[in-house]
């Protein structure tokens, strides 16, 4: 597959992963660096086109984030996006400083629909602005294409050299037409042919993989969640048998998930792979005995985890390759890609590698952003209820069991949570929410049920619409979908006579109860 590249150069802003996942729906590939890398390495990518982001500095400050000047001189168009839009002002002789206005928010701006980067733009559009400096005068030879009430040149361009930029952000949906501005650019100026497609994606990588094993042994830790289940299938597709698929059922899984990841994976499934289930419930319900602390639960779950896969690999021998389910984010996150600083709080099971005998990863979504993964699960013909399942923590149930785990307790939580999602799927709301699920709280209380009286525990459910997880909002959930979930966990789950609903955002509380 030709690979026309882009690179976005991340300048640490806050919507840089945005920008390339907005570039990859125009169907064009691209990268996230530091703006730290170096010229030389650039030249080396051979990118179709460089765009820089946005970024929290003045550019004008000492020890604000910089490009080389040679970076404009390479050849390859450039596009500069609000700070990387002031950057390429500053380097190349403008002058940037603080606006007399601040501008945030959705903003008029009014364009020249003759400038390339605006081809098929309305003349007046909204646009997602948010800076403190403005470009009080461009660099020479570059024309004003667009403005605002406050903003005088609010994008420029030097066609002859193929150099561009905005003060707005196209990659926001807020910027109504961003899309069709960032297409422009990749599409059009840069002239990227637009071939970076699922299916040709997954067809190259099975064949790549193939290639790779030859006949060597594989083995993969399967979770059944989206990642490490798409993650196995593009192996199984690519080297059949040759892989063997451990999952640890650590008794802590939503209700019927074990076997519905046994039914896709197992013998009676559509692969040819060798399919280790391990039922490990007891073991580590006898570890978290008495346990209250959430840190120390978390501990133990992961622990326990990877001392089964252990000897489950053990019984397996050496194997030439280990398969991850790493995905781009997590690349980026981990400080290889981008400028980003956010560090991942959450790993699933960490540290396999030290525990296993292999001789190299293969990690065959390391490019994909998680709305890729899903697209990649869907070419590759794996169930969209797998495909679709939320995210779901490591741990599992064990952090939505506030104190102590039994298996009482996770046969309660399992329940009270396939009813709640067979309401909101049944009302249509599962597609529409972020994330939604039971807990089971720590308290008891007095209910009545009959003419008895009852002393059993509070279920909690949680619904939240998030972008990123970092921050969430509670859902509001129609009252009526709300009534029937609790009447039929309270007559359905026994030992649970009341129900509550989380109107927490996050901040200040988190998702998850622990
Ligand atoms: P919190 O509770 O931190 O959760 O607001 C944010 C998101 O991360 C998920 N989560 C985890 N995912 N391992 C994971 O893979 C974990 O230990 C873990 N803890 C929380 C949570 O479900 C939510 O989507």
């Amino acid at each position: 597959m030709s690979r026309d590249k882009i690179i976005v150069i991340d300048f640490g802003g806050q919507y840089n992963q945005l920008v390339a996942r907005r570039v990859r729906e125009c169907n064009v590939y691209c990268e996230i660096y530091s703006y730290k890398t170096s010229l030389d390495k650039i030249r080396e990518m051979n990118p179709r086109g460089i765009i820089l982001t946005g970024g929290p500095d003045s550019c004008y400050t000492e020890g604000a984030a910089r490009c080389e000047r040679e970076l404009f001189n390479l050849g390859i168009p450039v596009l500069g996006l609000c700070y990387g839009a002031q950057l390429m002002m500053h380097v190349l002789g403008g002058h940037v400083c603080k606006a007399p206005v601040r501008e945030y928010g959705r903003i008029e701006v009014t364009i020249d629909p003759s400038a390339p980067l605006f081809a098929n733009v309305s003349e007046h559009t909204i646009c997602w602005m948010s800076h403190n400096d403005y470009i009080e005068k461009t660099a020479p030879d570059f024309q004003i294409i667009a403005h605002t009430n406050d903003c005088p040149a609010a994008a420029m361009q030097c066609v002859e050299r193929n150099l561009y930029a905005i003060q707005f952000h196209p990659e926001v949906l807020h910027t109504v037409e961003g899309t069709k501005i960032l297409w422009n650019f990749v599409r059009g100026i840069c002239g990227c042919a637009g071939d970076w497609r699922m299916d040709a994606f997954v067809a190259n990588s099975v064949e790549a993989i193939r290639q790779k094993v030859g006949k060597g042994k594989v083995l993969c830790a399967l979770s059944g969640g989206v990642d490490s289940s798409v993650a196995a299938v593009m192996l199984a597709k690519a080297v059949g048998d040759q892989l063997t698929c451990v999952f640890v059922d650590h008794g802590l899984l939503r209700k019927r998930e074990g076997d519905e990841v046994e039914e896709v994976f197992g013998p009676s499934g559509p692969y040819d792979l060798n399919f280790v289930r391990v039922n490990a419930q007891e073991r580590f319900y006898e570890k978290l005995k008495g346990i209250e602390e959430p840190e120390q639960k978390r501990k133990i779950i992961g622990e326990e985890f990877i001392r089964v896969f252990e000897e489950e690999a053990k019984k397996i021998g050496t194997v030439d390759f280990l398969v991850q389910g790493t995905i781009y984010p997590d690349v980026v996150e981990s400080g290889l890609g981008g400028e980003s600083s956010v560090i991942k709080s959450h790993h699933n099971v960490g540290g396999l590698p030290d525990y296993v005998d292999f001789k190299e990863i293969i990690e065959p979504l390391r490019d994909l952003f998680k709305d890729e993964v899903r697209r990649a699960g869907l070419e590759l013909g794996i169930p969209e209820k797998l495909v679709y399942r939320q995210p779901f923590p490591g741990p599992g149930l064990g952090i939505r069991i506030v104190g102590e785990v039994t298996a009482e307790k996770v046969h309660m939580v399992q329940e009270a949570d396939a009813i709640y999602r067979e309401e909101m799927a049944k009302a249509g709301l599962d597609k529409s929410v972020g994330q939604y699920f039971a807990a089971l709280t720590n308290m008891r209380s007095v209910g009545v049920m009959g003419d008895e009286r009852t002393y059993d525990y509070a279920v909690a459910l949680r619904a939240v619409n998030t972008v990123d997880f970092m921050t969430a909002e509670a859902a509001e959930l129609p009252w009526e979908v709300l009534g029937r979930v609790a009447s039929r966990i309270v007559n359905e789950v026994e030992h649970v006579n009341r129900v509550l609903y989380d109107c927490t955002g996050k901040p200040p509380g988190t998702i998850e109860f622990e």
